[in-house]
């Protein structure tokens, strides 16, 4: 390779006409061979791009034992060729290729390395299982796909590091060996061998460590970190992510909101070129949940909820009847754009996708132009449906479809069924971004399963001021000092004021449940740093996955995550979770008390 090294080493999108020529050394992996009338025609590709490559058999530049060994070429072999640059004849440039106007007659070829027939064409963007694509992680690695996502996280990276270091923070790396942090979900835990029997937890978040740091009077913080919840992956779940962590002290909600506002938009803009209008639109909890059945809507579309068991109430349909008299009830109308044309089945496979929401049915009107029809037709006044089409703002052609249920279910249903006719109608643009915050979230809720008080974003979280009062007589009541940034319907970040004093602290604790004892044994340190002069302080976290995710256009964070775990949480190319030898268990005093599985993908 001595003789390559001589001459201007390019990548492989790199060259232009102005380049026609010269002579350069090219290295990468044979994306596509063609043998087209006695030559052999090369695509050679790397991180940067394709360039074309032709072996020319009558070329005096081209040694015959280099045709021959270009004849041994196949897809994925890596080589190093010395090429002469020249313009591609006419009628043979790609106009959507940056190097389309040239190719490579090369003059000298070594095969650096061979590869095995690939389970998938790497040069090709067929689908492929995504299984496959996880197994042979290096190859999938090799596409345009993964390599764009990748370059677009390394610059949302970048971007952030910029924007925080421009304003007094410092990157600080907490450990990943610790004390369980509770976020809700379980921990992994990584046991000792030199204290056996004792665990160490990996960080579901970095949070108390982070409220640690702002006692430690480090004013700023700042980290790109590593957290780990042993939950059921999802599209938008994994059980190792990232976060953008910040903590701030001497800050109120406000302050965070801003500062975290002020990164994204710095990052859409540096970092993707997009600039997001401001300022973000911030909508109360209640407010969120009333307009959109959800805390984190999708603005992308209107289609807002709208109430209308006053309207209802006196209909002769009992269940409106019934539900508009429960004070915990929500009967909502939701306007379907042109659903009047929808067959009788089709509303009913609506109904059925509602149930599958938890809806018991799904009643409905459609405003036809030849009149009015539907499920509850006969039951709804003529006063009424008039009323609520000007409420509702139904037009001929719509259909309304009505939730009505427990507040909370009723919300969530409807908020379902408005994305699900999004989806139907497409309204969801997907090169839209549109951020919004939700902020005054109840500090409580009622645990689904055990219907007991459990904390609704963490337990580290501060009661908005002057709602101290209701924190012992009405707790579900009380509001966070808690914000969310959404962006399309997905959560992108939380965050919150803390409680600063050890003995409010306390009191949540004691609110959750916690005797001192337990309080003790899971967060005596925590405890014991609070009564030391902790500042007051807040922060916030944003899910680096989603934002990679979304900014790229994906629809999952294993696209934009090199190694990620697939939907059984296993990595299938390294094989893991996978069994230990039986002495590194003695090691850690641990047996096994179940049944090895059969590994499932
Ligand atoms: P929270 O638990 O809301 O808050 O997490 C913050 C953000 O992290 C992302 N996220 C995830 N991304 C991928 N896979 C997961 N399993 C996963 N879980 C969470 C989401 C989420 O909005 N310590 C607090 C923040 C704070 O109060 O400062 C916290 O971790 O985008």
């Amino acid at each position: 390779m001595a003789t390559e090294t001589t001459i201007r080493v390019v990548s492989c999108g790199e060259l232009r006409a102005g380049d026609a020529g010269g002579s350069v050394c090219l290295r990468g992996w044979v994306n596509r061979r063609r043998d087209h009338g006695g030559l052999i025609f090369i695509d050679l590709r790397d991180r940067d791009g394709l360039t074309q490559l032709v072996f020319d058999p009558s070329s005096p530049d081209l040694p015959a034992d280099v045709f021959a060994t270009a004849e041994r070429l196949r897809a994925e072999f890596v080589i190093s060729v010395n090429a002469n640059v020249r313009l591609r004849l006419p009628g043979t440039q790609k106009a959507d290729l940056a190097t389309g106007g040239i190719e490579g007659a090369v003059t000298a070829l070594t095969i650096l390395n061979e590869s095995l027939t690939p389970p998938f064409v790497v040069a090709g963007d067929d689908d492929v299982d995504e299984n496959v694509r996880l197994r042979y992680r290096y190859l999938d690695l090799r596409r345009p796909r993964m390599q764009r996502n990748l370059t677009v996280r390394h610059k949302i990276v970048k971007a952030m590091r910029d924007y925080f270091d421009a304003r007094g923070f410092l990157e600080i790396e907490t450990p990943n060996l610790i004390k369980s942090t509770p976020e809700g979900a379980r921990d992994y835990l990584v046991p000792s061998r030199v204290h056996q029997g004792a665990f160490y937890a990996l960080p579901q978040s970095p949070q108390l460590l982070k409220q640690i740091l702002m006692i430690g009077g480090l004013g700023r913080y700042m980290q790109i970190a590593r957290c780990f919840r042993d939950e059921d992956p999802r599209a938008d779940r994994q059980p190792e992510f990232t976060q953008l962590d910040v903590e701030m002290t001497f800050v109120e909600e406000a302050d965070v909101m801003a500062m975290m506002e002020g990164c994204v938009i710095d990052v859409w803009r540096t970092a993707l070129g997009v600039s997001i209008a401001t300022p973000i639109e911030r909508l109360t909890y209640e407010d969120a949940i009333r307009r959109f059945g959800s805390d984190k809507p999708d603005l992308r579309f209107g289609l807002e909820l709208t109430d209308v068991a006053q309207i209802v109430a006196g209909s002769d349909f009992p269940l409106f009847a019934t539900l508009a008299a429960g004070a915990g009830n929500r009967i909502i109308a939701l306007r379907y754009p042109g659903g009047a044309v929808l067959s009788r089945r089709e509303f009913d496979a609506l109904a059925e996708t509602a149930k599958g929401f938890g809806a018991k049915g799904l009643p409905y009107l459609a405003f036809t132009a030849d009149g009015l029809k539907g499920s509850i037709v006969k039951v709804v006044s003529p006063e009424i449906v008039a009323e609520l089409q000007r409420y509702t703002a139904a037009q001929t052609g719509d259909a309304l479809l009505f939730v009505g249920e427990a507040h909370a279910l009723a919300s969530d249903i409807a908020g379902r069924l408005r994305i699900e006719i999004a989806e139907r109608l497409k309204l969801r643009d997907p090169k839209a971004f549109a951020f919004c915050w939700v902020y005054h979230f109840p500090l409580f809720e009622r645990d689904a399963e055990t219907g007991a008080i459990t904390f609704s974003h963490h337990p580290f979280t501060a009661p908005g001021p002057g709602q101290e009062d209701l924190f012992d007589s009405d707790p579900l009541r009380v509001r966070a000092q808690h914000y969310d940034l959404v962006l399309n319907g997905y959560e992108l970040g939380s965050g919150s004021i803390r409680n600063h004093k050890e003995a409010f602290q306390r009191k949540v604790f004691h609110r959750l449940g916690l005797d001192d004892a337990t309080i003790e044994d899971r967060f005596g340190f925590f405890m014991e740093a609070l009564r030391f002069g902790a500042p007051p302080h807040g922060g916030m976290a944003l899910g680096l996955d989603r934002i990679v995710m979304l900014a790229c256009g994906e629809t999952s964070i294993r696209d934009v995550i090199a190694f990620p775990k697939n939907q059984l949480a296993r990595d299938l190319m390294m094989d893991a979770p996978s069994s230990v030898p039986a002495a590194a268990l003695r090691d850690l005093g641990l047996s096994i008390n179940v049944k090895p599985q059969p590994a499932q993908l």
